[in-house]
């Protein structure tokens, strides 16, 4: 089914050399000649051992950091030729740490009224910005009663990841880069985040880039899998295929760790 949409957001042999030291300078080839595609409404893992070059791959797509070499498109367009601005009306992020997308010092409104005022313009009635945050929120399963007026630190991880969520929903971006956004939360939250990034597919039709170590939530949310290995694409597939018949030595020993999948597939 995914493979009629339109591709959405490619790499084109990317690379990312990072240097370090001034006297004695080494070399770190981040990512390596990386090329691949996400297509409308597809939800992509990105998984790989630490160290593998999944973040550095999310801060070229970020544009937080450039690449050395190859480009990055968006509908075709090379994605450093947009206004910034414009940019980020496409492209959203959710974090491993929710707190740190909220000021500790503003209540935790502020973040979905900035979200509004980007994607409407800050000429917005009150009562139509209400209107939107309050519906956002209901869509993450947050009671706006109950979470408005708060600070970040008065509410829990997962109740901030949702809220981030709930921001996403008002922005709606074209694709959300989501970097191991349940690492920091219980078992419990986990699952609903997860079930929230699938219903923000539904209900937007966003793209997702999923990155993760956890071979378990790859194998739960994606339709395709990308395999990371010391900033190599070693694999690239859809989600049961690179599961169930791994090509790639380094995906089978990824496999290896997690015996209880192939148990739930077989
Ligand atoms: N700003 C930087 N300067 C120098 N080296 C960097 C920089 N950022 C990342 N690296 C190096 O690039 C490589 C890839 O790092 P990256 O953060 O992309 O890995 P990752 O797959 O996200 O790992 P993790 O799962 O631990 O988050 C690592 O060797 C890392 O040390
Ligand atoms: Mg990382």
């Amino acid at each position: 089914m995914m493979s009629k949409e339109a591709s959405i957001l490619r790499f084109d042999g990317v690379s990312k050399i990072f240097t370090s030291g001034l006297i004695k300078v080494s070399k770190t080839t981040a990512v390596n000649d990386v090329s691949f595609e996400i297509k409308e409404g597809e939800i992509l893992s990105l998984v790989g051992e630490s160290g593998s070059g999944k973040s550095t791959i999310a801060n070229m797509i970020l544009r937080i950091i450039k690449p050395n070499l190859g480009q990055i498109y968006i509908n075709d367009q090379e994605i450093e030729k947009i206004p910034i601005n414009d940019y980020y009306k496409q492209v959203q992020m959710v974090f491993q740490d929710p707190f740190s997308s909220f000021n500790y010092f503003y209540k935790v409104d502020r973040v979905l009224h900035q979200a509004v005022n980007f994607h409407y313009g800050k000429k917005i009635s009150d009562t139509e910005r209400t209107k939107h945050i309050h519906n956002a929120l209901k869509l993450v399963s947050l009671n706006p009663e109950e979470v408005l007026g708060r600070y970040p630190h008065q509410l829990s991880g997962g109740q901030l990841q949702r809220f981030l969520l709930a921001r996403i929903l008002i922005i709606e971006p074209s694709v959300l880069i989501a970097d191991e956004p349940t690492s920091m939360v219980d078992a419990c939250a986990r699952a609903e985040i997860l079930n929230l990034l699938k219903r923000l597919r539904k209900e937007i039709n966003i793209s997702i880039i999923f990155i993760t170590h956890d071979i378990g939530q790859a194998q739960f949310i994606s339709d395709r899998v990308i395999v990371m290995e010391n900033g190599l694409l070693v694999e690239q597939g859809p989600t049961k295929k690179v599961f169930l018949d791994p090509q790639h030595r380094y995906t089978q020993n990824l496999l290896a760790s997690v015996p209880s999948l192939y148990r739930k597939w077989n």
